[in-house]
């Protein structure tokens, strides 16, 4: 079997000196803050949210629903889950029902840092500030447990998600390959 090697970025944010207070959320967008019961729905919006893209290449659980639902139950269940950090995004389309658009999850890691699961936006909602929104509530959950630092681990080649990592003062700490069984090349 040959392999594809995907370049990783992990990437961390100094959370003492940090500041992410600054919050606006767009017109019609709402935010959800964790409870065990949507569970589901942050499994639904990780699914849309990663199914065309390079991640879910990376980490094929997250190019199928059933994936996404068993990657959520089983960071939802870890001892070092974070609800304060967890948030949904929502948009209530005038006149319709209120539709799930963006997820982040989050744990703390043994070295007391914040670690951001999966940061997903569906795609007719990107570019609307939902990411960066929900990236700041995940950082400011951190601040309230009293977290120093946080880091993510990122596709070197998904630039939008680390520009936006960069914009909220993220910064390269290490560089690894991830192996993926597949046709053999270096991407
Ligand atoms: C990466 C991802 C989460 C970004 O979400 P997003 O909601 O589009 O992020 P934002 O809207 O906050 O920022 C994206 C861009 O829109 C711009 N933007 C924000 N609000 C805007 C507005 N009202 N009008 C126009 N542009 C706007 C931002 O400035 C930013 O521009 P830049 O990339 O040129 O700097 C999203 O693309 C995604 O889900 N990708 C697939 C899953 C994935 O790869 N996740 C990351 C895994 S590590």
């Amino acid at each position: 079997m040959s392999v594809t090697y995907y370049k990783r970025f992990r990437m961390e944010v100094d959370l003492v000196r940090g500041d992410f207070s600054q919050i606006s959320v767009p017109r019609g967008y709402s935010l959800v803050a964790w409870r065990p019961e949507l569970v589901a729905k942050h499994a639904e919006v990780k699914y849309e949210s990663f199914r065309e893209e390079i991640d879910a290449h990376v980490f094929p659980c997250l190019g199928n629903y059933a994936g996404c639902s068993r990657l959520m139950d089983e960071i939802s269940r870890r001892t070092r889950f974070l609800p304060e950090a967890t948030w949904l995004a929502a948009f209530k389309h005038p006149n319709a029902e209120k539709e799930f658009c963006g997820t982040i999850s989050a744990v703390s890691d043994a070295a007391g840092y914040g670690a951001i699961q999966n940061l997903g936006v569906t795609p007719t909602h990107r570019a609307c500030g939902i990411g960066t929104l929900l990236l700041k509530k995940c950082l400011l959950g951190f601040q309230k447990q009293g977290l120093r630092r946080a880091y993510l681990e990122v596709t070197a080649q998904n630039v939008d998600a680390v520009r936006l990592y960069e914009r909220l003062g993220f910064r390269r700490t290490r560089t690894t390959y991830k192996a993926v069984e597949s046709e053999a090349s270096y991407v």
